[in-house]
């Protein structure tokens, strides 16, 4: 019985990838490379000196999903797949709501037909919109959400809510991510955006690294201790851990069958300032980054952090790795491997 995951040759896919492998699961990936490197599953192999099988496939390839259902024995799905960047989502708002949201419609599908009725879900910290209360539970409101990239998380979840609905065969679990950083401690597999990095820390580790110039802090007048805005960072490799952590609660499920949706945070539950983390770089780097302060960016909230404790109680997960750590193995991958994947 195998794991399929969609898109599992990107960031967090990847890192992913290895915990399962190191966990004894037998692992499918179906990724298209829109976003990553096949060389980053090749990396993958070589920490865990296992195998994966890798089929480059577009999870809107109905035809190609159907055959690799009938092809491999999938057991259960971890859907990563889709577009992830804010900003582009809203220039290009039907591509995000096709690709992440079709994409889905037509995994789920092709699931379901095949008789795989088990899914963890890629959600994110971002359906919570302007959160009411901090730190967010799993109980608050939820689809305030400013932007394309956003709705399509929400929707995902509300399509999938509908789906259990519809069939309580179904296996469901929505993972909200916080702020996913940090590597693997190897530095052979880590973040490679394309382009000008759209999240902080791959902008720090590239300034860091002197592919860009001067990191821009997007406000100061916040209200929040240092003026800049507080995120909840999350080490990668935490964050998949909680993956084989949610596939063991889809064994219990399918065990004694699965009474609703399951919802869980994955976050830290400690606030970190845009600040913070750039003198917790510092540290590591040994000298001081170049940075400026800009006018807010439209879209952006002062404090977004996580209350992790039902992750804690029902996966029997939490995080272990502080900011320090984040920050010394994001540098790790990125002076180790300063053109990403590409040689
Ligand atoms: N990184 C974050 O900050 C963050 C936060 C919350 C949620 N998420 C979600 O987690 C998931 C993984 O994020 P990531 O940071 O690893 O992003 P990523 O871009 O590195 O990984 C996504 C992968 O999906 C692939 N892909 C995209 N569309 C596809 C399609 N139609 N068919 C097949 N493959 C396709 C890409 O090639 C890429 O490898 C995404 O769903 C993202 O929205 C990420």
């Amino acid at each position: 019985m195998a794991v399929l995951v969609t898109g599992g040759a990107g960031f967090i896919g990847s890192h992913t990838c290895v915990e399962l492998l190191n966990a004894g699961y037998e692992v499918v990936v179906v990724d298209n490379l829109y976003n990553a490197s096949e060389e980053s599953l090749r990396r993958v192999e070589e920490i865990t000196g296992k195998k994966l099988t890798f089929y480059e496939a577009d999870i809107l390839d109905r035809e190609r999903l159907t055959e690799i259902f009938q092809k491999e024995t999938i057991d259960s799905v971890i859907h990563f797949a889709g577009y992830k960047a804010v900003g582009e989502s809203v220039q290009k708002p039907l591509e995000y709501y096709y690709n992440n949201v079709t994409g889905t419609l037509v995994l789920t599908d092709v699931m379901r037909k095949n008789g795989c009725k088990s899914i963890v879900f890629s959600s994110s910290a971002t359906v919570y919109g302007d959160p009411e209360v901090i730190p967010i539970t799993e109980d608050c409101k939820v689809g305030g959400v400013t932007n394309p990239y956003g709705r399509t998380k929400f929707m995902i979840e509300e399509i999938l809510r509908d789906l259990y609905v519809s069939d309580p065969e179904w296996n469901i679990i929505l993972l909200r991510y916080f702020n996913p950083i940090g590597a693997h401690e190897s530095g052979r597999i880590g973040e490679d955006p394309k382009g000008i990095p759209n999240n902080l820390m791959p902008y720090v580790s590239q300034v860091a690294i002197g592919k860009l110039k001067c990191l821009g802090v997007f406000g100061d007048d916040y209200d929040t201790p240092d003026g800049t805005g507080v995120r909840d960072y999350i080490h990668v490799v935490d964050l998949a851990d909680g993956h084989v952590k949610a596939l063991n609660k889809i064994a219990e499920m399918k065990k004694n069958g699965a009474d609703e949706v399951k919802i869980y945070n994955l976050g830290t539950g400690n606030g970190v300032s845009v600040l913070q983390l750039v003198h917790a770089f510092e540290k590591v780097l040994g000298r001081e980054l170049p940075y400026e302060i800009k006018p807010r960016r439209a879209g952006d909230i002062a404090t977004c952090y996580a209350d992790p404790s039902k992750a804690k109680r029902e996966l029997h997960w939490e995080a272990k790795r502080g900011i320090d750590e984040m920050c010394r193995d994001s540098w790790n991958w990125q002076s180790k491997n300063p053109e990403g994947y590409s040689k």
